[in-house]
């Protein structure tokens, strides 16, 4: 490293006992998904369908971690990981999507969690990341309210078996992805597009929730758990107008309630935000008593951001005027960087976002821990003249120092930010954009599994390492 980035690297401290660590999910990087008895998740069907995924890939062996479990975690210990995200894969846990457990699938996340343990690195466990059980799909899936009962029922096998080892939960994994891109749009599994038809998944999965958290706190302290903590994850973007214009600031106004506030209104002030900009006046599939479990106290929220949102009042005759949406999707400010996402790099913004929750929710916001924020570039490797490979990603390691110093920002600001885990640990299998995009701080060959650590894990392991200084 040279000396300029070592003395600006001094000056981006976090508050001591801050946690650091990197997040993955179960479907992205662990393949074998016919092992040990594991089931069909919505999202093997969806690659397996011509057309879904950008490349034709498919997740059957994805970055290999089921097996290589152990080398990732090497890979965490040497970086000085704090904690690790991960997810836990239901279809292991319930083959079907409901009865009894499948030992063989919580003995791998035993074993899994225990050699986390032995290297010192804390878990952080999501316990669902997208990977409905396929059977539960063809009930309706999270259209329906029964799939929540059967997400609570799999969080309490999960406890059950895990609870004297793993203290912190995360319950989902951005809601507003599964509802929009899954359900409305259908980008993502299952796929479908019906619009604002999906509206029902919101309360579906956020009545989950809350019935998750009451079975992870009835489930209660273990030894060898710690305290337990619960959270939610949810994604949130910084929603800028294209202009100060009155049809653009209520364009905005409309994008940042579907995308943002319907998932966290509910879960910290027990109330939907008004829809009536959407023609509705009331949220559907709402019973007596489920505002009151979604609201539930948390410990922690869960906050993954990446990029702020521009958007604009639809254009007669757009096709988003014509789907009837009150928004449309703008260009960012000229000369604004893009990742390889075409995603606009903008550390302001996501300060501005840390400061609006706190500002709009005050004191029923719980501490905040950012539970993915990161980058994906095109990766070039080239031989690290040592007769090994190296990656410079020099601009995933400009992403990050200007993502972390925005939190440095929001905490100066009063913002309660705990921890920051980066998307993520290594490249993995990027959803519909198939292995186009990579994230990792290590690169992973998809052919061979081999693991290289590019310039952004020496990066972040020496800034995690400075801190203790
Ligand atoms: C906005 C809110 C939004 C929140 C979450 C804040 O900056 O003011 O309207 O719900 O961010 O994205
Ligand atoms: C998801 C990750 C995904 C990342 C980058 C988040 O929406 O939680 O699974 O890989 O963004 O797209």
């Amino acid at each position: 490293m040279d000396a300029s980035s070592a003395g600006a690297m001094e000056s981006l401290r976090l508050p001591a006992g801050f946690r650091w660590g990197a997040a993955t999910a179960a479907f992205q990087i662990e393949g074998s998904t016919t092992a040990d008895g594991r089931g069909p998740s919505i999202w093997d069907t969806f690659t397996a369908e011509p057309g879904r995924v950008i490349d034709g890939s498919n997740a059957l062996v994805a970055a290999d971690s089921y097996r290589r479990y152990r080398d990732d975690i090497a890979l965490l210990a040497d970086l000085g990981a704090t904690d690790y995200r991960f997810s836990i894969s239901w279809p292991r846990v319930q083959p079907g999507g409901s009865g009894p457990a499948n030992a063989a699938g919580l003995d791998h996340y035993e074993r899994f969690v225990d050699a986390l343990g032995e290297a010192g690195i804390a878990p952080l466990a999501t316990l669902y990341h997208w990977d409905l059980p396929q059977p539960l799909e063809d009930a309706g899936g999270w259209l329906v309210r029964d799939t929540a009962s059967r997400y609570a029922d799999y969080v309490g096998l999960v406890l059950d078996r895990l609870g004297d080892r793993v203290g912190r939960w995360i319950t989902l994994n951005e809601p507003a992805m599964t509802t929009l891109e899954g359900y409305a749009l259908g980008t993502q599994a299952p796929g479908r597009t019906l619009m604002l038809g999906a509206l029902p998944t919101v309360h579906h999965q956020l009545l989950g929730h809350g019935l998750a958290v009451a079975a992870i706190r009835a489930s209660g302290a273990r030894p060898g758990s710690g305290p337990i903590e619960v959270g939610i994850t949810n994604n949130h973007t910084l929603v800028v107008p294209a202009s100060e214009e009155a049809a653009d600031l209520m364009a905005a106004g409309a994008f940042d309630l579907i995308y943002n506030r319907i998932f966290i209104d509910p879960v910290l002030t027990g109330a939907y935000p008004d829809l009536s900009a959407f023609g509705l006046a009331e949220f559907p599939g709402v019973e007596p008593g489920d505002l009151e479990a979604i609201s539930a106290p948390l410990d922690f929220y869960g906050v993954n951001s990446y990029n702020p949102t521009y958007v604009a009042a639809p254009a007669e005759g757009s096709e988003f005027a014509l789907a009837g949406l009150p928004f449309e999707p703008a260009a960012p400010p000229e000369g604004t960087l893009v990742t390889g996402f075409d995603w606009p790099v903008v550390p302001g913004a996501f300060a501005e976002l840390l400061v609006g929750l706190h500002r709009d929710y005050g004191d029923v916001l719980p501490p905040v821990v950012i539970t993915e924020n990161g980058a994906s570039y095109v990766d070039e490797v080239v031989p690290d003249g040592d007769g090994g490979l190296a990656v410079h990603d020099a601009d995933r390691i400009a992403y990050l120092d200007g993502h972390l110093r925005a939190v440095a920002a929001a905490i100066e600001q009063g913002v309660d930010v705990r921890g920051y885990f980066v998307w993520s640990l290594m490249d993995n299998f990027e959803w519909a954009q198939g292995y186009t995009q990579r994230f990792g701080l290590v690169h992973v060959d998809f052919e061979t599994g081999d693991r290289t650590r590019k310039d952004s894990y020496a990066w972040y392991r020496d800034l995690i390492a400075a801190q203790a200084g």
